[in-house]
């Protein structure tokens, strides 16, 4: 019955509606022009207001077609006031836990519905690799299967039991693809890569959500191999759709098609960019309103027909039927926002995740904190008390997206500050200094605007250490027992158009560093980064260090109890942290080459690996044995391992397994993560942990673009990080023939 409504209504629109219907279009511009007379399909950045305006306004339309609602909800509600803001995606990943990611994800989305917004544009699934990007933060990081695993919990928690389900959303899967891997790390540039090195590495998160059942998928700003992504056939067509079997609907980047004629010019007019744009299999133009009238001229000249329209229009009704839009258009409903925004349930989880997200890096044994002395601590930096910044990019007034210009009430945040003045024994002493400014952000000397008329952004000028600030934060750390120092990157530093040349700390915050280490107070050094920094000496000479991310509303609690020895350390690293930002790219699964691979000047190995994190107590590893050493393609790899808690705290550790195929027909990861398993394990305890790796996962994508298992040697190396040292290994056989994908 879906096909003949979609049939039915198809034959009563005009071109207009159709080609309206393709349009997404910003709901902070003219919506009455939008809907009346372009016929938009569906509206972005929409306050309940507005969602609530166009909703009239799509009742004075004659088919009154349900607009579709989306928004950037990526890491919880964070546009709605109280709304619950988590960990940024990169410090959900630190949990290495999917069970709790879709919980989030479930969480997010019964608020989202409730506010009459529909779809969400989440997750991403880029693989973060040259951190210089400025949307690292947006990603679960550098590992194909830990992101496929995580964005696959992120989308069933979204989608729920089924699109009837009145708290379901749409997600969607972003950037389709290799939008990470453009040059230099500069957003939206060239992105050299492959067809083999995206079916290596990029493509296969993104195939298991299609198949899955992600309902919508977004395309990036990039080219690759001289066509943007937007019009690129062999991807779209051939691939998701063909190969993949992918019917859900496609949506653009903002003005992706607009892009092609005004800035990467390869089109020569609206009219073509258009036809492109929809021969490639484009269901959804976001904010490009010139493709109304381009459409039309394109169908007009001959450029494209309406049986081309037709397909993609059917895509995005067929989507709004099966969301059951017109019988229900799910608007604001205020009894579920009054119940389940910020609710206490949503704050519990989102402590919890927070807790679990925080990475500890160092610790020479001050942590956690002996709580039985009364003690005197020195809270000191720029970030200590920065509430926007602990919330991360995508949250209200961060500047992307400005309904919520306030951003979320400061009394609903809890900075490291608060969270340590609230916590510490009735016998401690809190004193804060800010210690640093981190930058300060000026107009654009040259005054240039982009060639749309859109002002270009201001530029952000480093601060100037500051004497007096130094002095006063090295008065208070000479005065206390301990320094947390919270130093790492602003909100400005990160996001869309926001790639930074360098990774180091910005502003007066290494000079503050220095300065507090040479004090001799025992420094402990919280690092609030949205994507890992070069760390100086003073950090890496620090007494302990806790990496963590933008960790959301209740994160200066999780970090306090963290300090404070209320919690264990659980998190671990989804992304390498590198030495020096020359070092680019440091992740760890890089092809084997020749000559190491390394600088003349410099180690090409990291400064904290993938996998890494420390407990406040030691784990030992032994004895990793398989049930049987030789394989078929079709068996699964099966091996036990036995974990002993060699000190005084429980602790949950994530066993992690990688498989290094011995030799292979091209070059190939020396190793990658086929498995990890989480288990918590108290003092004197001893625990065996299975792991199962199917070979069918063993794979390499060889010369001509199959992904086959190779038969031969192999090793699986089980450990608590994908440092070579921190691996036991055991090695296997697959002796049976070549099993085939289909070739491209
Ligand atoms: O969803 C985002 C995308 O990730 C980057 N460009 C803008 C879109 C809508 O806000």
């Amino acid at each position: 019955p879906v096909d003949d409504r979609i049939a039915d209504l198809l034959g009563r629109m005009t071109l207009e509606e159709k080609v309206g219907q393709m349009l997404q279009l910003d709901a902070r511009e003219d919506l009455d022009d939008h809907i009346l007379r372009m016929h938009a399909g569906s509206i972005l950045h929409a306050s309940p207001a507005r969602v609530l305006r166009a909703r009239d306004l799509t009742l004075q339309t004659r088919l009154q077609i349900p607009l579709l609602v989306g928004e950037d909800c990526i890491h919880g509600h964070a546009f709605w006031e109280g709304g619950t803001v988590f960990p940024t995606q990169l410090g959900m990943a630190a949990t290495w836990d999917a069970a709790l990611i879709e919980r989030v994800a479930r969480a997010t989305a019964a608020e989202v519905s409730a506010t009459g917004i529909h779809w969400t544009f989440s997750p991403v699934l880029c693989i973060a690799r040259d951190l210089r990007w400025g949307r690292i933060d947006e990603t679960f990081g550098e590992d194909p299967y830990l992101i496929g695993e995580l964005a696959s919990a992120m989308v069933r928690g979204y989608q729920g039991g089924g699109l009837d389900d009145p708290d379901a959303i749409l997600a969607t899967a972003k950037h389709f693809a290799g939008y990470s891997e453009t040059q230099g790390g500069r957003d939206a540039s060239e992105a050299d890569i492959s067809r083999r090195k995206l079916r290596s590495w990029f493509l296969p998160p993104f195939e298991r959500v299609a198949r899955e059942g992600c309902r919508t998928f977004m395309l990036g700003y990039q080219t690759t191999d001289g066509v943007p992504i937007t019009v690129n056939d062999w991807l779209l067509n051939d691939v998701l759709r063909g190969e993949w079997g992918y019917t859900g609907t496609l949506i653009t980047d903002w003005d992706n098609v607009g892009r092609m004629v005004w800035e990467q010019k390869v089109q020569p007019d609206y009219a073509h960019a258009a036809a492109a744009a929809v021969k490639a299999g484009n269901d959804m133009v976001m904010t490009t309103p010139g493709f109304f009238r381009g459409a039309l001229l394109a169908i007009e000249r001959g450029l494209m027909n309406e049986g081309d329209l037709d397909r993609a229009v059917s895509r995005i009704l067929k989507l709004k039927f099966e969301f059951g839009l017109f019988e229900n258009p799910r608007l604001p409903d205020a009894e579920r926002i009054a119940r389940v925004i910020g609710s206490p349930g949503h704050t519990d989880l989102n402590l919890e995740t927070a807790r679990r997200s925080l990475v500890l890096l160092r610790n020479d044994g001050i942590l956690p904190f002996d709580t039985a002395v009364p003690r005197r601590v020195a809270v000191v930096g720029p970030l200590a008390d920065d509430a926007q910044t602990q919330l991360g990019d995508w949250a209200g007034s961060s500047g992307q997206v400005d309904w919520l210009p306030e951003g979320q009430p400061r009394e609903l945040i809890t900075t490291v500050l608060d969270g340590l003045r609230a916590r510490v024994p009735a016998t401690w002493e809190v004193e804060f200094a800010r210690g640093a400014d981190i930058l300060t952000l000026e107009q654009d000397p040259e005054g240039e605007v982009f060639p749309d008329g859109q002002p270009r952004p201001q530029i952000v000028v480093p601060a100037e250490p500051d004497p007096a600030l130094i002095a006063e934060a090295v008065a208070v750390a000479e005065a206390a027992d301990y320094v947390v120092a919270v130093v790492g990157d602003r909100v400005e530093l990160v996001g869309e158009g926001r790639s930074t040349a360098t990774l180091e700390l910005l502003g007066g915050q290494q000079a503050l560093l220095e300065a507090l280490a040479a004090t001799g107070t025992p420094l402990i050094v919280v690092l609030l980064a949205s994507k890992p920094l070069v760390l100086p000496p003073a950090v890496t000479d620090a007494a302990a260090l806790v990496w963590a991310a933008n960790p959301g509303m209740h994160g200066g609690r999780a970090i306090a109890e963290l300090l404070l020895g209320e919690i264990e350390p659980s998190g671990r690293l989804p992304i390498s942290f590198a030495r020096h930002v020359g070092q680019q790219p440091t992740y760890y699964n890089q092809v084997r080459g020749q000559h190491g691979t390394r600088y003349a000047d410099l180690t090409q190995s990291p400064a904290h690996a993938f996998g890494e994190g420390l407990s406040y107590t030691t784990i030992e590893y032994s004895r990793l044995r398989l049930a049987d050493g030789d394989v078929g393609e079709t068996d699964v790899v099966r091996a036990r391992v036995t974990l002993r808690n060699t000190g005084s705290r429980p602790a949950r550790e994530v066993v992690q397994a990688y498989v290094r195929d011995c030799v292979t027909s091209v070059s190939w990861a020396d190793k990658e993560l086929k498995a990890f398993v989480a288990v918590e394990i108290e003092p004197g305890a001893e625990v065996t942990v299975e792991l199962a790796v199917p070979v069918a996962e063993c794979t390499i994508v060889d010369a001509a673009g199959n992904r086959i298992v190779e038969p031969g040697e192999f090793e699986l190396l089980v450990g608590a990080s994908s440092r070579d040292e921190a691996l036991l290994v055991a090695r296997f056989t697959v002796s049976a023939a070549e099993a085939r994908l289909p070739a491209e």
